[in-house]
């Protein structure tokens, strides 16, 4: 299995995200503030991983804290919270993960000792790693099943194992059709500027033998004309109420060009994903990052000095688009609004 993230006893061990495909080189983070660093400069990325790495940073917050009781951990409790949720805006599983944490630390009393603390949290997030698996692989049995018996398959971003714990949401939608035995070709947008489906997609579809080729952003539109699309899987950074979500930037234009061409577009997330707190799609936090991603790549700068530049990390994908939302409680039609009210206490 890729080890996109691991609890070791001396800290929180990741695969270096912005290395891939190149280098396999792996980051130790021994501190809380070095897991909130690993996650802003995108060592780890994804949705869910970001979450549940956060919970791990909580977790090592509470082993290194010098107090000795819940009580007196408490205001650094807090700022620890604030820290790893000032990271990245968009995912709301990161704030899923960090609210579960200080539902947990609420329980406690104030004298509760720092040991137990420890152990629990630390419990949480283990709980959070593996529940975070099984909801990949949930996803995969209910969306293995949308896609055609053969053909392309077109994803954008990496929604795969190294987005999640493991398996991933839309790549574990693929890998569990190929595990039905059906014949996929997968179509990995190169996803500028970051170039996680290059980069990552490429990667690790490769090293499960999936059939994979990477087309540049650009590209979907002449393939989907030529048939060779069949059905588009992506995943979500957070999903609003009614069916409207955040993905990586450009996600919307392959919604957009898949209705155009008549084809089954699905959004893979588990329910950390889903956020009924947000209205609509208008209302999610839309993170703008550094523009040194578009004007520079690999040291090299590839724009005029100077020249003005505009780059958010996501966009919102109408719910009219969405052909089907998979999750691990079951495959969502549209009325989503109803759909997500429906399935929500299931959830919980
Ligand atoms: O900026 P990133 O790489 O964290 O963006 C990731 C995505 O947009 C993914 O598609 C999304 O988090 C779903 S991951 C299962």
């Amino acid at each position: 299995m890729i080890p996109t993230l691991t609890w070791t006893p001396e800290g929180v061990r990741f695969i270096d995200q912005t290395k891939l495909p190149l280098e396999e080189n792996y980051v130790l983070a021994t501190t809380y503030e070095q897991v909130a660093d690993v996650i802003v400069t995108m060592v780890v990325r994804g949705a869910p991983a970001i979450g549940v790495s956060a919970a791990y940073g909580i977790a090592l917050g509470a082993q290194q804290t010098k107090a000795e009781t819940a009580g007196e951990f408490g205001t650094e409790f807090e700022r620890i919270c604030a820290r790893l949720a000032g990271t990245r805006p968009t995912a709301v599983n990161l704030f899923w993960a960090i609210d579960r944490m200080k539902k947990l630390f609420t329980g406690f009393g104030f004298d509760t000792p720092i040991s137990i603390v420890r152990e629990k949290l630390l419990a949480d997030a283990n709980a959070m790693y593996n529940e975070d698996i099984a909801a990949c692989k949930a996803m995969g049995a209910f969306g293995g099943s949308l896609l055609p018996d053969e053909g392309g398959v077109l994803t954008h971003c990496n929604a795969g194992a190294l987005a999640t714990c493991g398996y991933g949401t839309a790549l574990g939608v693929i890998r569990s059709a190929v595990e039905q035995g059906k014949r996929i070709h997968v179509y990995a947008d190169e996803t500028r500027p970051f170039l996680q489906g290059a980069r990552l997609t490429a990667w690790e579809l490769m090293a499960d033998g999936i059939p994979t080729t990477v087309i540049c952003d650009n590209m979907a539109a002449s393939l989907m004309r030529a048939g060779r699309i069949k059905a588009v899987v992506v995943g979500a950074d957070r999903i609003a109420a009614n069916g409207d979500f955040a993905n990586k930037i450009g996600t919307y234009n392959v919604a957009i060009l898949a209705k155009e061409h008549g084809i089954p577009f699905y959004c893979a997330a588990p329910w950390s994903t889903i956020d009924l707190a947000t209205p609509t799609g208008d209302a999610i936090p839309i993170e703008e990052r550094s523009a040194i991603e578009v004007t520079h790549h690999g040291g090299k700068q590839l724009t005029p000095h100077g020249v003005g530049i505009c780059n958010p990390a996501f966009d919102v994908t109408p719910a009219k688009y969405v052909t089907a939302i998979v999750t691990e409680r079951g495959v969502l039609r549209a009325p989503y609004s109803e759909a997500l009210r429906e399935m929500e206490p299931a959830a919980k």
